[in-house]
């Protein structure tokens, strides 16, 4: 596929981003050789250390966490609106530890000049991270019916903050 893409200002996207998280995103990442994306839908989008910033959350029990952990930069990729239901369900229930979901059809990997990590090729939109502080939740902390709810087996999330170092979109199609 011959996909065009170009830079645009993280404000500019913000609107798309929120309306297509609660549907899915991809969160990629990659240590050494070893590439594997997720599917995500808890994501803080905003400003830190007077730098533009995206948060994601991984639970300890994703492969994407053991990964996550051994890498510097980490890239979220989103779907055209509606589109990619069957990928994001495949990502988000298929374990990189079980399959290389990069061998599916409609989830390729594509490399873009300056990040080592690759983004889905198929999306309409890139947002490039460097992590600058990442943080394990602390239970005590949390909100007691989260923690009842949410996490019954203790699997809890770490925060990963990334600063913002590239937002490109596909200028093939506008969004
Ligand atoms: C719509 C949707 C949203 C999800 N959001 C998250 C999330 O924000 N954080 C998380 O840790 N897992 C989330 N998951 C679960 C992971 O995507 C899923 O467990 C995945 O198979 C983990 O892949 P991995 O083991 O290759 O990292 C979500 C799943 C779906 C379907």
């Amino acid at each position: 596929m011959d996909v065009k893409l170009r830079e645009v200002e993280f404000e500019e996207v913000q609107d798309t981003i929120l309306k297509q998280l609660k549907k899915g995103v991809f969160l990629t990442t990659k240590s050494g050789e070893i590439s594997n994306t997720m599917t995500i839908a808890w994501a803080i989008s905003g400003r830190m250390w007077e730098e533009n910033s995206f948060a994601v959350a991984v639970r300890h029990s994703r492969y994407t966490f053991e990964l996550m952990e051994k890498s510097e930069y980490f890239t979220v990729s989103i779907p055209k609106r509606d589109t990619m239901k069957e990928e994001l369900a495949f990502c988000g229930t298929v374990s990189g530890r079980d399959q290389n979901k990069f061998e599916e059809n409609g989830i390729t990997a594509k490399y873009l000049t300056g990040c080592p990590v690759p983004v889905i090729e198929a999306c309409e939109l890139h947002v490039v991270c460097k992590i600058a502080y990442k943080q394990s939740m602390d239970p005590s902390l949390i909100k007691a019916d989260y923690v009842k709810d949410r996490y019954k087996t203790n699997d809890y999330h770490t925060l990963y903050y990334g600063e913002v170092i590239g937002v490109y979109e596909n200028s093939s199609q506008a969004l």
